[in-house]
């Protein structure tokens, strides 16, 4: 989504900018601009499309002081007069923005008569705003963007430059996120610290309702009315070779890869060194105390809480309720008496996440978040965190993360599950099973050709297609669905496999593929009994099995793993299954139509 970056104070800020434009690219963008301030001289160039667009248009733009954004269109299409950085009236104040001013139109109305618009924006309104403040009622520039953010209501996180002045970015922020990046005799601003890490890996976080000075030597945080706010720095775990595709084609094969090295990175992160497994004190006894846990989430991180439901409740002996977060924002169900919510997500960013975040946190609902990304905002603001440590992950179609989220969920649950002497969490032997998760991965990993193989006749050219499975292997089923769908643009859906009969099945034709999961030993002959079914009328069955319950003529075999473990093993294949069908479409697997790594407005 949406991408902001700015440095004051180096002369090299065009390719400051333009490079951290490029490490926001994954995140979802249709166009991108960049405004440089260099002496009595301005650039402001935009471009739709990608950002070797935009570069391509820089030639000769040099200065010390800067902003760029990438854009992902939610007011006006995706054209260069809606691509940010947008101008005030006289053009002298300039901003980029993320996330959605609710209340544009009434601001426009009630301020801004009179003056000329070149898009559809909410940002555009918000500079002319601030622009009107200080040019015609002559306010201060500083006094001119408080009264502005006084009035202006909704999300975001904003860069301002005064062209009149190169020497200070003001930002601020409210529900979107934005970082002030700490270098050496200059400073940067940024959406997100991977946008900055070449430069560095000092950063200081700006919380809601704050507004920031930042000059090249100095970098001072107040809120609206002024008053000081200290604020120290700190170091991102980042490293450049991370956030690199290394010899891969494509992002989202090498994070697929790493799944095994990831299994282990995380028993690393949650055992001691005699093996024991350790979760923090605070959380075991938030999920002790509580008498029904609530998992909220979006996408793939909603699907992992699915996947790790039955293994939470049994060992934990806890009921689990999945919710969607962009539907209990707005509409939170009767609650049980003392519940834990548990927030799951990748980027720790995700605005629907956060919406319902807010409201647990003022009806004092404890919380814990399931993250990715250390310091993000569903970190920061929930009671407790537990990390991935995944690394970072790029591509739009996330896969390491969804494996990540399950282990470390299981970590919890063994956790919680030995502090109360349940004796299924005793017998559970994590470590030993994720090994042999690790171990099972990698196999699959290694029959890469196979897979290609078998996908090409099938999905090349199909509109649609079904994945099936029953209990776990129905969860397993609907990650892979949308695996499939959000970058091959097959229509595809997940299926629990009985309830295929009761009208979906009249979707099924000759030729329809139909790929069947089978890993649950008292299921799988059921859902062998639907794969006759959808067989019988005329589809084209994949079958994908766990070696307990193989026969000789299914498709893809993987080595068994535990029942509880098995949505992060069954799930591999199907994300080389959408890799290769994307392939053989003459499709970008990293960058898929319409969509956002990170989803900051709800
Ligand atoms: C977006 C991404 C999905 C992701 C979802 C939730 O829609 O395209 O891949 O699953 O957001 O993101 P989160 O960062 O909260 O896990």
């Amino acid at each position: 989504m949406c991408g902001i970056v700015g440095v004051v104070g180096n002369t090299n800020a065009t390719d400051i900018l333009i490079q951290g434009l490029e490490k926001l690219e994954y995140r979802g963008y249709d166009s991108a601009g960049i405004f440089v301030l260099g002496g009595a001289e301005s650039h402001l160039v935009k471009a739709v499309g990608r950002i070797a667009e935009l570069s391509a248009k820089t030639a000769g733009v040099e200065g010390a002081t800067g902003i760029g954004h990438t854009r992902w269109a939610t007011h006006g299409k995706p054209t260069e007069d809606n691509a940010h950085p947008h101008r005030s009236e006289t053009g002298r104040f300039v901003l980029v923005h993320n996330g959605v001013i609710e209340n544009y139109l009434e601001i426009k109305e009630e301020y801004l008569a009179g003056h000329h618009f070149k898009g559809q924006t909410d940002t555009e309104i918000a500079v002319h705003l601030i622009g009107k403040f200080a040019e015609e009622d002559g306010l201060s520039v500083l006094e001119a963007f408080k009264k502005a953010l006084h009035i202006i209501r909704g999300s975001y996180a904003f860069a301002l430059i005064d062209s009149e002045n190169p020497d200070v970015i003001y930002v601020a922020k409210n529900k979107s996120p934005l970082l002030i990046g700490l270098g050496d005799g200059y400073n940067m601003v940024c959406s997100d610290a991977m946008a900055m890490i070449r430069e560095t890996n000092q950063y200081m976080e700006i919380h809601d309702q704050e507004l920031v000075i930042v000059k090249a030597d100095s970098v001072q945080v107040q809120d609206y009315d002024g008053n000081r706010r200290e604020r120290a720095s700190y170091t991102a775990e980042l490293d450049l070779s991370d956030i690199g595709k290394g010899t891969y084609p494509y992002y989202m094969l090498k994070e697929i890869d790493e799944q095994p090295t990831v299994m282990r990175k995380l028993i690393q992160a949650y055992t001691d060194e005699a093996g024991q497994v350790v979760v923090d004190p605070a959380i075991i006894k938030a999920v002790q105390d509580a008498d029904r846990i609530y998992i909220l989430a979006a996408g793939t991180s909603y699907h992992a809480g699915f996947a790790s439901k039955k293994m939470l409740e049994e060992l934990t002996d806890t009921p689990v309720e999945l919710g969607i977060s962009s539907e209990w924002g707005y509409g939170m169900p009767l609650l049980s008496q003392k519940p834990l919510f548990i927030f799951i997500s990748q980027s720790g960013e995700t605005a629907d996440s956060r919406q319902v975040l807010v409201k647990a946190n003022e009806m004092g609902i404890p919380s814990l978040t399931v993250t990715n990304v250390p310091g993000s905002t569903l970190s920061r603001e929930a009671n407790h965190t537990m990390l991935l440590h995944a690394g970072p992950e790029i591509a739009v179609a996330s896969t390491k993360a969804y494996t990540a989220q399950i282990a470390a969920l299981a970590f919890l649950a063994k956790a919680v599950g030995e502090a109360n002497g349940n004796a299924k969490a005793q017998a559970f032997d994590l470590v030993h099973e994720l090994s042999i998760v690790a171990q099972s991965i990698e196999s699959t990993l290694s029959e890469k050709e196979l897979i290609d193989s078998k996908v090409r006749d099938l999905l090349e050219t199909t509109r649609n297609a079904f994945y099936i499975g029953r209990g776990q292997d129905y969860y397993v089923a609907m990650e892979a669905s949308l695996k499939l769908k959000e970058i091959s643009y097959i229509q595809c859906e997940g299926f629990a496999a009985g309830e295929l009969k009761h009208g979906t099945i009249a979707l099924i034709e000759d030729g329809t593929p139909v790929l069947a999961l089978l890993s649950d030993s008292v299921l799988a002959n059921h859902t062998r009994g639907n794969i006759q079914e959808v067989a019988a009328r005329g589809a084209k069955v994949l079958t994908i099995a766990e070696e307990n319950v193989a026969k000789d003529t299914d498709d893809i075999v993987l080595t068994t793993v535990h029942p509880y473990l098995s949505p992060i093993s069954m799930v591999v294949p199907t994300q080389l299954i959408a890799y290769f069908a994307t392939l053989h479409r003459g499709l970008d697997v990293d960058k898929p139509r319409n969509l956002a790594k990170s989803v900051t407005v709800e």
